[in-house]
């Protein structure tokens, strides 16, 4: 199978900044509350007007331009989202409409917090066939557009933004995605669950009056959930790639919250200083996070040609998924 490897990626931040303290004056919740149990100090956040895939162009050309491509050398394009602009058509379809590319595949995955690392494998997948080239997976999220802003114990997490990354052949075997596993449990699927508005709880006024359109997380079980599944999968990447905790220059893993993060690294023994932090200041942006991390550490210099990174990431589903790359 052909190997292939991230050759650009690309991000967009909503400009408008929600503070701790804006929370503070809004609910009964306080910047030490959501410090010392999340790592959160502020999130973006989309205005009135703006939706997922307007993110998401501006992520792409930005991949584009990164990758040295056109939007006609894009030969598949795929986005995980689980705040897609409608129900259908897809985020996709608009996108590749909006950024002027040829007539290709183009869908959405719904995979929550994993939906990127669910789009690398597709990817990975359809570009070791040998039959597609450049693929370009979008991780993006309007997660304040169904946040339950009266609810304190979700309402302070999430986040907006989106991340693309472009794939291709890579030429080196050495280089690209080494290892990769991917995980779901329907089992335990109402531990994070946006009930109402599909074919189960149609939009009613009752949906709308029960909030049924929001965000509901059980975090608590969602927590523990979280920490086992994420070591696991992390340790499965390095094992399947034949590397250890130490080989691992940049760990980048879901930001829904720091302990999460530290605890995965301590049962992957990933050294703390190598996990990268966006968390603090995007908040959780579900399938955003990792792309738009990945991102920002090849913009400062922490990811190099030759780097090992870690990507590992859970979520609603539950899904969860791992993966090994050399950069
Ligand atoms: O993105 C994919 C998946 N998501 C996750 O992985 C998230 C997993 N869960 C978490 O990150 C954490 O469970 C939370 C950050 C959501 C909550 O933290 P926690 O340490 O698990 O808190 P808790 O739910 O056990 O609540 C502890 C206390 C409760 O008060 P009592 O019952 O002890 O008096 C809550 O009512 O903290 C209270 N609380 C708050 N207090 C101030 C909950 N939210 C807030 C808040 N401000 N915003």
């Amino acid at each position: 199978m052909i190997n292939s490897r991230i050759i650009g990626t690309g991000s967009y931040l909503p400009e408008k900044v929600i503070t701790n303290q804006d929370w503070e004056k809004r609910l009964d919740t306080s910047d030490e509350w959501i410090t010392t149990r999340t790592g959160i100090k502020e999130r973006k956040w989309t205005t009135a007007e703006q939706a997922t895939s307007d993110l998401c162009v501006e992520a792409g050309k930005r991949a584009l331009a990164a990758a040295k491509l056109n939007p006609d050398d894009i030969d598949v394009l795929i986005t995980a989202t689980i705040t897609p602009d409608h129900a259908f058509p897809s985020t996709s379809c608009i996108i590749q409409h909006r950024m002027n590319m040829r007539t290709i595949p183009a869908f959405d995955i719904a995979a929550a917090c994993t939906g990127f690392l669910y789009g690398l494998e597709i990817a990975r997948n359809l570009i070791g066939s040998g039959r597609y080239k450049y693929i370009m997976v979008f991780g993006a999220e309007c997660l304040s557009k169904i946040t339950d802003v009266q609810d304190r114990s979700s309402a302070v997490l999430f986040g907006d933004g989106a991340g693309c990354a472009i794939l291709g052949p890579s030429e080196d075997p050495q280089r690209g995605i080494l290892s990769f596993n991917w995980h779901s449990d329907g089992s335990l699927g109402k531990l994070l669950i946006q009930p109402g508005g599909g074919s189960r709880n149609p939009a009613s006024h009752e949906t709308v009056d029960k909030r049924m359109h929001t965000i509901q997380m059980l975090g608590n079980e969602t927590y523990k959930h979280a920490v086992s599944k994420m070591g696991q999968a992390a340790v499965d990447a390095l094992n399947a790639a034949g590397l250890t905790g130490k080989d691992v220059d940049v760990f980048i893993p879901h930001q829904a919250n720091l302990r999460i993060m530290q605890s995965t690294a301590k049962r992957a023994k990933v050294a703390l200083e190598k996990v990268y932090i966006t968390v603090d200041k995007y908040g959780n942006m579900s399938a955003a996070t990792v792309p738009i991390a990945m991102d920002d550490a090849v913009k400062d210099g922490t990811l190099k040609p030759g780097s090992i990174l870690l990507l590992d990431a859970f979520g609603g589903g539950l899904t969860w998924a791992a993966a090994v790359i050399r950069w």
